[in-house]
């Protein structure tokens, strides 16, 4: 950086702090804030809370100030909520209030400044997305018309690990597998196309751009530069990276996967609806009008990371909880023996005969949630909340792992066990039908994707079980579940070795 540049930013420094104390002075008065540690001018709360948000530390935020509180990180305001009731409010009561989205400067890049639909504000270019997405991903029709593609990409990873000498002694990254899985069978759905091997160049270069999007995206490296504008410059370097992973990601879906859709759509007879997979649902809506073609792309690149890495994460999180408990493990075991067989392989419509099994998936969600925080929300305008004012444009946190953790309202929280699902919380259920369990959210934004996620765990978990005994690698008592947590996701830190030793039926 040269001299000219510390110049301007020590200037727009002095500015942005006169402007700060002129404000917050006219503000100050008016408006009721949730608690929260004493902002300074300019940086806020950043320099005494720091960069990493993670839901862990925003627990212990809530600890210190309750259930809602506000940090000012530099410009940006963010409110966080932890009680069922707050929940509520955010949610359901005032929904619309609080159903935008925020996006950061990086967001904003990935997400062309919202013309995808996870990432855009609440309003007719929201409702419209979320329409067109609806008929091609998030019905049961859907499920029913792929299941058997999930099936038969779990029976294909299946196969493949018993053939492996190494899997049943010093044991393979088993995730590693089931991520070529998850993007069949998310590929299967939109553009009915699989990917034949790990090794796939096509499969290794998409792999790598979603994963380096995702990277830059959930860091919080980044989160000077956004909270406090007169530090931007410094993140030139980073921004500029982002925009190129992004552009080559968005061409990688145009060129490869798009295009070659059209071509393939154009030389077949159009009469058979049933050859009909999300794509071409979506181009339908793209040449009636409803959206553009830069729609169509953000749309892939939201399925890519929401769907994907989600389903990949909840279920690399159910495999260490099920390896670190194996009387869990054993009892789903005998659970599918009894009631489908052994050796008869676990369907989609067993998925619903199976009570552990659903409690199992459940009691994984709710320890290991992928998305902690849910996708960030944002009230457009001025609001109330739990008796406090949160301007406008606010960041809402709803930390929803800290709900679902809380020894408030739930029995030793900290302890992995299924039959609490079973037992005292039967009734709760992922689908938000309780405020203190909400893995995937509740409300207008809340995840249309549970109808497709829920069977995938059920089935990819279900198999695996039924096929092996699932070990920590030989010397290992335990596998290594710490954490990674991100501006609103949370996956495993160590892709763990696992060895899984075939079961003779
Ligand atoms: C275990 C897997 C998954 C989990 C834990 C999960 C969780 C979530 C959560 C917490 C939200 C945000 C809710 C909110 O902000 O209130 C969300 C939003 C979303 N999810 Fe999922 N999800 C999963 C799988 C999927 C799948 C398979 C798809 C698509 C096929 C999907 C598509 C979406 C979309 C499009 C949104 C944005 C909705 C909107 O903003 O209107 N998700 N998900």
């Amino acid at each position: 950086m040269d001299l000219i540049l510390i110049e301007k930013a020590l200037l727009a420094l002095f500015a942005a702090v006169v402007v700060a104390i002129t404000i917050s002075k006219l503000r100050g008065k008016k408006l009721r804030l949730p608690p929260g540690p004493f902002p300074v001018p300019v940086f806020g709360n950043w320099l005494q809370v720091g960069d990493d948000l993670n839901h862990r530390n925003l627990t212990d935020y809530a600890k210190k100030f309750g259930e809602i509180f506000l940090l000012k990180m530099g410009q940006r305001n963010l409110t966080v909520v932890s009680s069922p009731d707050l929940a509520k409010e955010v949610l359901h009561t005032q929904g619309v209030e609080f159903g935008s989205r925020t996006r950061n400067v990086v967001f904003d890049i990935f997400t062309g400044e919202g013309k995808d639909m996870v990432f855009t504000v609440y309003g007719d270019h929201w409702r419209k997305m979320r329409r067109i997405m609806t008929v091609p991903f998030f019905t049961n029709k859907v499920v029913q018309q792929y299941r058997f593609g999930w099936e038969d990409e779990i029976r294909r990873v299946v196969d493949e690990v018993k053939e492996n000498p190494k899997a049943s002694t010093d044991g393979i990254v088993l995730r590693k597998r089931l991520q070529l899985m998850m993007y069949n069978n998310l590929y299967r759905i939109m553009f009915d196309r699989r990917f034949e091997s790990e090794d796939d160049p096509l499969f290794l270069k998409l792999k790598a751009l979603n994963g380096e999007r995702s990277r830059l995206a959930q860091s919080f490296d980044y989160n000077y530069g956004d909270f406090i504008p007169i530090l931007r410059p410094f993140l030139r370097g980073y921004l500029k990276i982002c925009k190129e992973v992004k552009e080559t990601r968005l061409k990688l879906f145009k060129d490869h996967f798009l295009e070659e859709r059209k071509k393939l759509t154009s030389t077949r007879p159009t009469s058979s609806k049933d050859l009909k997979c999300a794509i071409d649902h979506i181009l339908d809506a793209e040449k009636k009008g409803e959206i553009n073609e830069d729609n169509v792309l953000y749309i892939v690149e939201n399925i890519n990371v929401a769907a994907i890495e989600t389903t990949l994460w909840s279920v690399e999180w159910g495999i260490a909880e099920l390896v670190n408990h194996p009387n869990v493990q054993k009892k789903l075991r005998d659970e599918m023996d009894a009631i489908l067989g052994p050796g008869v392989q676990i369907t989609e419509p067993d998925t619903h005969k199976l009570p552990y099994l659903h409690a199992v998936i459940n009691e994984t969600l709710r320890m290991r949630m992928a998305i902690p925080l849910l996708v960030p929300h944002m009230n457009l305008h001025d609001a109330k909340l739990g008796g406090f004012d949160i301007p406008a444009e606010s960041k809402v946190l709803v930390n929803a792992w800290f709900l679902a953790n809380n020894p408030k309202y739930w029995n030793k929280p900290e302890e992995f066990r299924p039959e609490r699902f079973l037992e005292e919380e039967a009734k709760v259920d992922a689908n938000g039908n309780d405020f203190k369990y909400l893995p995937f959210g509740v409300g207008r934004r809340s995840c249309p994707g549970i109808i497709l996620a829920l069977p995938i765990l059920g089935i990819t978990l279900g198999r695996l079980v039924q096929n092996f005994e699932l070990l920590p690698p030989p010397g290992q008592a335990k596998l290594d579940t710490s954490e990674k947590g991100g501006q609103f996701s949370m996956h495993i830190l160590k892709h763990s070795t696992i060895v899984a030793k075939p079961r003779v039926f």
